[in-house]
C-alpha cells in the first residue's frame, strides 16, 4: 500500500453546542480550527489562501487552492408558506396561480367556464380570464401555462397553469415548478398557489398534494449560482397554498417537504461542486457539519489513512492511494431522540469526488471523464438523506451513514491493472480493470456496514456506465436478493416520484468474475456490466443482512439542465421513516 499521510482526522462529536440549521450562516468554533461557512454548506479552513499550504492544520486539510475557485455563500430559497382557506378574488399579491386541469377548461355553450372556481375569476375580471385563454389556446395541458397581467386588482398577476390530466403527484410538482418559473420571470415576491378542481381531491389526499406543490416551488427556485461571478438572489419570498385545507395535517406535511428539499439541495450542491473543491477531506467536513447542525440526533466519524489501515481496507485505500487528496472513510450515525431502537439501518454511499479511471484512464468522447465529479453521487444522496433526516427526527430507528471517499486518479503510487488487494474480510481482489473502482470502495465500506450491526443496508452508487445504457438517464437499476426489501423500496420510490428498476442478481454470471490467481478479479465483461457489479458487491455484505443496491449512475446528472438532480435523497428519507415508529 502505498504511503499516504495526513493528519489524525478521526473525532466523535456528541456537541451540545450545536449552530442553529445550515440554512443560517454560521460559525462555529471546532476543536482547533475555525471554519467558516461558504455556499451552502461547504466549509473550509479560514487560513488565508496563501499560508494554508506547508501548515499542518488541526484537523484539515482540504482548502482546494486549485484554481483559486471557492464557492459563494448564498443562502438556500426560504419560502414561508401558508395553508389557507380564503376567497380568492379576496388574496393580494404578486401572482395567483390557478392549477387547472383540461376538464377544468371546459366551456359551456355561452363559452363560459364549467368550473365554479374559474368562472368566479373570470366574472372578477371582467371575461379576462375566457378571452386570453381562448387566445392562446390554453387548454390545461400539462406543460403550458398563461399569464395575465391585471394593474388594478388586488393579485397583480393571474395565472392558468396546466395540469392534463393529473393522477401522479408529479403534476403537483410540476405546478410548483412552473409557479417558481413564472415568479422569476417576474420578479414576484408573494405568491398564492390554488387548484380549480382541489375539491374533488380525497381529503386525506390534500396534504400531500401541497406538500407536492411545496416541493416543486422550492426546487424550482432553486439555482446553483455559488460559482458563477454574477447572481440574483431570488425574491420569491412567500406562498400562500389555498383551498387544500388548513390545520396541523398540512402543516406538518408541509414542514416535511422543507426539511425534504434542503437535503436534496444539499445534493445537488455537492454533486456540482467540482473536484479541486469537493475533495474527499471537504466532503467529510460536509459530514462534520450536518451532526454538529443536530447534534442531538448524531455522532461523527472520520477516519484517516492510518486508521483504515489498521481495519484493514486494502480494497478502499488502493483506489486512493494516487491522489495527493488523501481519503477519508466517513461514519456519521444517526439516534432518536426518544431512545428506543427497534430497527438498525444502514445507508452507503460511493463517495468518488473524481473519477478518472486511473491507469485505465477514461478516454473518448463517450466516456464522461469531463463529468466524473458527479461520481460522489451515491454519497451525496446519503448525506443529503442525513440532513433531512437531522430535522425530520424519526423515532425507533438507528441509522448508519457510511462513505469511503477519495478520489481515482493518477500516479507513480496509485494501483496498477493487475494489483492484488485485500480488503477487510480477508478476500482478495484482482483489479484487471482500474476504472471498477467504485465497487472496490463499497466492499470496504459493506464490510464496516455490516459491523455496525445494521438490518438492512442500502447502498447508492454511480457504478456502472452499463446502467445508463439499460435504462437510460432517469431510472436507476435496484438489486436485492429479498423480495421485501425491494417492495419496501418501491414504495418509498412511488412517494417520491424518483423512478427505479429492479435488475436480477444472476449468479451465473459469477462465472466471468473469477480470476485465476485471487479470490475474483473486480470487473466482468462487456455484457451485463451492471448486473457484474451488483454481484460483485454482493461479496461483501453478510448473508444474514438484508441489502440492496442503487445504480444511479443515470440519474445523478441532468444533461439538459447542466446540472446534478439530488437523486436519492428524498427516497432514501422516506424508505428511513416507513422504517421508523
Ligand atoms: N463511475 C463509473 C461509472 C459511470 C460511467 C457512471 C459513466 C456514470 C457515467 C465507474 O467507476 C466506471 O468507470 N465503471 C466502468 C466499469 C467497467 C470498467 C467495468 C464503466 O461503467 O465503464
Ligand atoms: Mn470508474
Ligand atoms: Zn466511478
Amino acid at each position: 500500500m502505498a504511503a499516504i499521510r495526513v493528519a489524525s482526522t478521526s473525532f466523535t462529536i456528541r456537541a451540545s453546542t450545536s449552530p442553529s440549521s445550515s440554512f443560517s450562516s454560521s460559525y462555529y468554533n471546532f476543536s482547533a480550527s475555525v471554519f467558516t461557512k461558504f455556499g451552502f454548506g461547504l466549509s473550509y479552513p479560514t487560513t488565508p489562501l496563501s499560508s494554508w499550504r506547508g501548515k499542518r492544520m488541526a484537523h484539515s486539510i482540504t482548502r482546494a487552492a486549485l484554481g483559486l475557485t471557492e464557492p459563494k455563500k448564498i443562502d438556500p430559497p426560504k419560502i414561508a408558506f401558508s395553508a389557507k382557506e380564503i376567497d380568492l378574488v379576496e388574496w393580494k399579491g404578486d401572482i395567483l396561480a390557478v392549477g387547472v386541469t383540461e376538464k377544468d377548461m371546459e366551456r359551456d355553450e355561452n363559452s363560459a367556464f364549467k368550473n365554479v372556481i374559474l368562472q368566479k375569476l373570470d366574472l372578477h375580471l371582467g371575461g379576462l380570464l375566457s378571452e386570453a385563454s381562448s387566445e392562446e389556446d390554453f387548454t390545461g395541458k400539462a406543460g403550458q401555462s398563461t399569464v395575465l397581467r391585471l394593474p388594478s386588482v388586488g393579485s397583480k398577476r393571474v395565472g392558468l397553469i396546466g395540469l392534463g390530466t393529473p393522477s401522479a403527484r408529479t403534476a403537483y410538482r410540476s405546478l410548483g415548478e412552473s409557479v417558481a418559473a413564472a415568479a422569476k420571470s417576474s420578479r414576484a415576491s408573494n405568491v398564492a398557489i390554488t387548484l380549480a378542481s382541489s375539491e374533488g381531491i380525497a381529503a386525506e389526499l390534500k396534504p400531500s398534494t401541497a406538500s407536492a406543490i411545496a416541493t416543486g416551488a422550492i426546487l424550482g427556485t432553486f439555482d446553483d449560482n455559488r460559482f458563477k461571478s454574477e447572481s440574483k438572489k431570488p425574491a420569491l419570498q412567500s406562498i400562500d397554498i389555498i383551498g387544500l385545507g388548513i390545520g396541523p395535517e398540512i402543516e406538518k406535511k408541509l414542514k416535511y417537504a422543507e426539511d425534504v428539499c434542503s437535503g436534496i439541495i444539499l445534493g445537488k450542491e455537492l454533486v456540482n461542486a467540482p473536484a479541486n473543491v469537493l475533495t474527499p477531506g471537504v466532503l467529510a467536513e460536509e459530514a462534520t457539519r450536518i451532526a454538529s447542525d443536530h447534534s442531538d440526533v448524531f455522532t461523527v466519524k472520520i477516519l484517516d489513512v492510518e486508521q483504515c489501515k489498521e481495519l484493514k481496507m486494502g480494497s478502499y485505500l488502493a483506489v486512493g492511494a494516487a491522489s495527493s487528496n488523501p481519503p477519508h472513510f466517513i461514519h456519521l450515525c444517526y439516534k432518536p431522540p426518544g431512545g428506543t431502537v427497534r430497527t438498525k439501518l444502514a445507508l452507503v454511499g460511493k463517495g468518488l469526488t473524481f473519477d478518472c479511471g486511473g491507469y485505465n484512464i477514461k478516454t473518448g468522447p463517450g466516456s464522461m471523464i469531463e463529468l466524473m465529479k458527479f461520481d460522489m453521487g451515491g454519497s451525496a444522496a446519503v448525506l443529503g438523506a442525513a440532513k433531512s433526516l437531522g430535522k425530520i427526527k424519526p423515532d425507533g430507528v438507528e441509522v448508519h451513514f457510511i462513505v469511503a471517499a477519495c478520489e481515482n486518479m493518477i500516479s507513480g503510487t496509485g494501483m496498477r491493472p493487475g494489483d492484488i488487494l485485500t480488503a477487510s474480510n480477508g478476500k482478495t481482489i484482482e483489479v484487471n480493470n482500474t476504472d471498477a473502482e467504485g465497487r472496490l470502495t463499497l466492499a470496504d465500506a459493506l464490510i464496516y456496514a455490516c459491523n455496525q450491526g445494521a438490518d438492512k443496508i442500502v447502498d447508492l452508487a454511480t457504478l456502472s456506465g452499463a446502467c445508463i445504457v439499460a435504462l437510460g438517464p432517469s431510472i436507476a437499476g435496484v438489486f436485492t436478493p429479498n423480495d421485501d426489501l425491494a417492495e419496501e423500496m418501491s414504495i418509498a420510490s412511488e412517494n417520491s416520484g424518483e423512478k427505479l428498476w429492479r435488475l436480477p442478481l444472476e449468479e451465473t454470471y459469477w462465472e466471468s468474475m473469477k480470476s485465476g490467481v485471487a479470490d475474483m478479479v473486480n470487473t466482468g465483461g462487456r455484457q451485463g456490466g451492471s448486473i457484474t457489479a451488483a454481484l460483485f458487491l454482493k461479496q461483501f455484505v453478510d448473508e444474514n443482512v438484508q441489502w440492496m443496491h442503487i445504480d444511479m449512475a443515470g440519474p445523478v446528472w441532468n444533461d439538459k439542465k447542466k446540472s446534478a438532480t439530488g437523486f436519492g435523497v428524498s427516497t432514501l428519507v422516506e424508505w428511513v421513516v416507513k422504517n421508523s415508529s
